[in-house]
């Protein structure tokens, strides 16, 4: 993985500002702030001069640049148009800082300095401010090279941004989000490297690593021992692939002892060809993503190995290739969960759901978790309902549900709750055993979900369908086209707001 290797701070005036390139944020109202009068008394009134123009109008993600050769001026000031002052949020923050470092990439800029972008129209503390620039200069900048041999010169990543501003800003709070950017951005690799790469066992040993780092335990679990300690979902959709399945487990007991854990469960299908119930051949290089909802929950622990939390997590990736080898698991095939109940399987492509049976009731069932979070690229319908936008959400406790979403108006990774009625449960279930893997026509986010709930028992639980929000298909300010690393920011920002 490549990005920024560094993010430092100046206290400044504004008064020299001796860098390649100096990125200032400016509002639709074109307002300057002291300091940026102070730039422009500098500059004899240039940067005045340019917003008096129309063609900027600091519309949200709007750039201009501007050229210098005085002395205490810099090369080049890249204007960031940050929208309405009432829309502005961390978010909008964030997103200028992502283009910001975009924009210094694309010029070849080592050093370059930004703003606390707009902090003046920001109600959340200079903490805050600072650890969401930081977090879009470092996402931002994020880029996936390892395959590329030829056209190297045209690869650049800058090295250093520099955070100005007039007051002291906390290299602890740039520390944090760098590591939970680091996290994300560790959970995008995951993404991003194809499946002959990023098998189940090498899934395995990311998460030890993880483990060894942040000195936790990680246990590995082989197709025998988990079909041997009843784990038939998994081991359904892994009869297809000569690919060794795996379910890794890992356990943090950063909190008090004997304290409920937190539970995390990720989708970790590292290729989804469909299996027997073969998906079309167009788009199917897609699937080698299937298994970002494990690389969210190994992007969490990434992220816990470095900051420490004080709580109890555990956290499972349930991992495996959804192949039509001969011996395939096949539509009509009964499959029996962690938690006893049969599965009437219908379609081998709603494999994900097998796999999180197992997942979710070991949770449960070993653990007793408080609450219990999965992650999975559960449905195409989850895009055709709710876009890249935002993640479907659902479960069985409001409060937890709500507690996520307001995490992720916070992160900027939203999330949007579907109902999950005990109607929906009805339609699950089967003729000839407990439950099938698919549902009636239509709501296929929804039944998903109700399928789930089947193998969480009594733990406070939401599952997130992260089918849309995963992966990006155009540039995005601080998400690169390509994999997000969904998840990571939001369940760092959940874990801080729950009560100590
Ligand atoms: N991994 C897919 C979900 C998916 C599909 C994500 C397209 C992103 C884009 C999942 O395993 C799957 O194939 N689900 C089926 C379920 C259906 C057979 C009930 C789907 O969504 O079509
Ligand atoms: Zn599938
Ligand atoms: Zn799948």
């Amino acid at each position: 993985m490549a990005y920024l290797e560094k993010v430092t701070s100046a206290k400044t005036d504004y008064s020299n500002l001796n860098y390649s390139l100096v990125c200032l944020g400016i509002f639709e109202d074109k307002e300057l702030t002291s300091a940026q009068q102070k730039f422009d008394d500098a500059a004899n009134g240039a940067l005045s001069d340019v917003l008096e123009n129309e063609d900027f109008r600091g519309e949200s993600g709007q750039v201009e640049v501007l050229h210098f050769t005085q002395e205490n001026l810099p090369k080049r000031l890249l204007l960031v148009g940050l929208g309405k002052k009432d829309n502005f949020n961390l978010n909008e923050m964030r997103k200028a800082a992502g283009t910001a470092v975009r924009n210094a990439q694309s010029r070849k800029i080592e050093t370059f300095a930004v703003e606390l972008f707009g902090s003046e129209a920001s109600d959340n503390s200079i903490s805050e401010q600072t650890q969401a620039v930081t977090e879009g200069l470092m996402l931002g900048s994020y880029q996936f090279t390892e395959y590329k041999t030829q056209d190297k010169d045209k690869i650049f990543l800058s090295k250093e941004a520099v955070i100005l501003s007039e007051n002291e800003v906390n290299s602890k709070d740039i520390e944090r989000a760098s590591a939970i950017a680091r996290a994300s951005m560790f959970a995008r690799d995951l993404a991003s490297y194809p499946s002959n790469e990023l098998t189940p066992g090498r899934m395995a040993d990311e998460a030890k690593k993880i483990a060894k780092r942040g000195g936790f335990k990680c246990t590995v679990y082989d197709r025998e021992q988990f079909e041997k300690m009843g784990m038939g979902g998994l081991g359904g959709v892994a009869k297809g692939t000569d690919e060794p399945p795996k379910f890794i487990l890992m356990e943090y007991n950063g909190g008090k002892k004997g304290d409920a854990p937190v539970a995390f469960v990720g989708k970790g299908i590292t290729f989804d060809s469909g299996g027997i119930s073969i998906k079309p051949s167009k788009s199917m290089d897609e699937m080698k993503f299937d298994m970002c909802g494990a690389g969210a929950v190994l992007g969490i622990f990434h992220a816990i190995a470095d900051l420490k939390p004080e709580i109890n997590g555990i956290g499972i990736a349930v991992s495996t290739e959804n192949m039509p080898g001969g011996h395939a698991y096949k539509p009509g095939d009964i499959l029996k969960a962690y938690n006893g109940k049969t599965i009437e399987v219908l379609n081998t492509d709603a494999e994900g759901r097998l796999a999180l049976a197992d997942g979710l009731s070991y949770a449960s069932k070993e653990y007793n978790p408080k609450y219990m979070v999965n992650f999975a690229t559960l449905t195409g319908a989850a895009v055709v309902a709710l876009g890249h936008r935002a993640t479907a959400i659902m479960g069985n406790d409001d409060d937890l549900v709500k507690d996520i979403i307001d995490a992720g108006e916070y992160t900027g990774e939203r999330c949007w709750q579907l109902p999950l009625w005990d109607d929906y449960s009805q339609d699950m279930k089967s003729e000839i055993a407990d439950v099938k893997n698919i549902g009636l026509q239509g709501a296929g986010t929804i039944t998903a979900g109700a399928f789930l709930k089947e193998f969480v028992g009594e733990t406070k639980w939401a599952h997130l369908d992260i089918a849309g929000t995963a992966w990006w298909s155009e540039d995005q300010p601080y998400v690169p086209k390509g994999p997000s690393g969904v998840g990571v920011r939001l369940i760092m920002r959940w874990l801080d707001q729950l009560p100590k």
